[in-house]
C-alpha cells in the first residue's frame, strides 16, 4: 500500500525576519509543489529517494549521527517506526526550486509528515503539522513556524508567532513572477546574521518591527480592498527594511530595481541572502515582463497564489 501526498511551496509577501521576533507575516501558497509517496518495506531500514540525493539508514538510528539535508524525513519515519519491525520507503517529486526561499524544505516536510502519518492511520492535522515543524528543526532549529502553518493549509495567511494564523479568505487575484537569484541560501545562517545585527542595533531592530508592524496593518487593507497597486509601493518599502537588517546583497538588489522600473514592486521572499525576488505585475504585461527579465539573464516564471494547501490522496 502506498501513501500519496501533495503541498504547495509559498511565497512571503510581507514580514519575513521579523515574524520569528513576533512581527506577524503574511503568507501565501503558490502553483507549484511537491508530492511524497511512502510504502512499508519489510527491511528495519528507511529509505529516502528525492532529486537532492538518496538516503538509506537503519531505523532506530540517532538523528545526531545524520548528516544528510534528508534527516528531517528520516525524523518523520523513525518517530511512527519506534514499535515496529518494518521500514519505509519515502519518494520525494518535487517543482519547487531547492534552498531559493520558496518553501521547497518545508513543503517537503509536511508532505511526508502527512504521507507517514497516513500509514500509521494519524490524519490529525494539527499533529501533522507539528511533526512537519519538529522536522524542519532537525536542519534549522529556530524556524518561526511560519512556513509549514502557511504550506499545510494554503491560500493567503496572517501568521504570529504566538497568537498563531488567521486565513485572509478574500484574495484579490495577485499576479506574481518570481526571480531566482540562483544564488543558494542557508535559511539558518541568514537568521543566524540578523540575530547578530539585533544585538548590535537593539533600539533601530525595535524600531524596524514596529515599522513593519504598521506596514503589515496597511498591507492587509489594501489586500482586503484589492489595491494591487498601492500594495506595489509597500512591497517596496518592506524590501527596503529587509535590505537594512543586511539580508540583500549586489545581485539581489539589481534584480530589484529592474523589477520594480517594470512592475508595481519587488522585494525579497524567505530568508535572502540569495534565493528569490518576487514581482508583483499586471497580468496584460506578463510576457513583455518575462521577456525583460530573460534579456537580463534572470531565471524567472510567473506564478498564482494557490488556495490549496496540503492534499493527501
Ligand atoms: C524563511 O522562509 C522565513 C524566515 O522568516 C525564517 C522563519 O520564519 O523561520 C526568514
Amino acid at each position: 500500500m502506498q501513501s500519496i501526498a501533495s503541498a504547495p511551496g509559498k511565497v512571503i509577501l510581507f514580514g519575513e525576519h521579523f515574524v520569528v521576533y513576533g512581527v506577524k507575516a503574511i503568507l501565501a501558497t503558490i502553483n507549484k509543489r511537491v508530492t511524497v509517496t511512502t510504502e512499508f518495506i519489510d527491511d528495519e531500514v528507511v529509505i529516502i529517494e528525492s532529486d537532492i540525493g538518496r538516503l538509506e539508514i537503519k531505523s532506530g538510528t540517532k538523528i545526531d549521527e545524520i548528516q544528510s539535508p534528508l534527516k528531517p524525513f528520516y525524523h518523520i519515519a523513525n518517530f511512527f517506526l519506534k514499535d515496529s519491525d518494518k521500514g519505509l520507503k519515502i519518494k520525494i517529486q518535487s517543482d519547487i526550486p531547492v534552498g531559493v526561499g520558496l518553501g521547497s524544505s518545508s513543503a517537503c516536510c509536511v508532505a511526508a509528515s502527512a504521507s507517514i502519518s497516513k500509514l500509521f492511520n494519524e490524519n490529525n492535522i494539527e499533529k501533522i503539522l507539528e511533526l512537519a515543524i519538529d522536522a524542519e528543526r532537525t536542519i534549522y532549529a529556530n524556524t518561526s513556524g511560519a512556513d509549514c502553518t502557511a504550506i499545510i493549509h494554503g491560500g493567503v495567511m496572517v501568521y504570529d508567532r504566538k497568537a498563531g494564523f488567521e486565513r485572509i479568505e478574500s484574495v484579490p487575484d495577485i499576479d506574481l513572477v518570481i526571480i531566482n537569484s540562483k544564488i543558494e541560501h542557508s535559511t539558518e545562517i541568514i537568521v543566524d546574521k540578523v540575530q547578530k545585527f539585533k544585538k548590535l542595533n537593539e533600539s533601530s531592530f525595535k524600531k524596524l518591527c514596529s515599522d513593519e508592524e504598521k506596514l503589515i496593518f496597511d498591507a492587509l487593507e489594501l489586500l482586503k480592498n484589492n489595491k494591487i497597486q498601492e500594495l506595489g509601493k509597500i512591497v517596496k518599502i518592506n524590501h527596503a527594511y529587509l535590505k537594512k537588517i543586511g539580508v540583500s546583497n549586489t545581485k539581489l538588489e539589481s534584480i530589484v530595481d529592474l523589477a520594480n522600473r517594470i512592475s508595481y514592486g519587488a522585494k525579497i521572499t524567505g530568508a535572502g541572502g540569495g534565493g528569490c525576488i518576487y514581482s508583483i505585475i499586471d497580468k496584460a504585461n506578463e510576457k513583455q515582463i518575462i521577456q525583460e527579465f530573460k534579456e537580463n539573464n534572470y531565471e524567472c516564471f510567473p506564478v498564482k497564489i494557490e488556495s490549496k494547501g496540503l492534499n493527501t490522496l
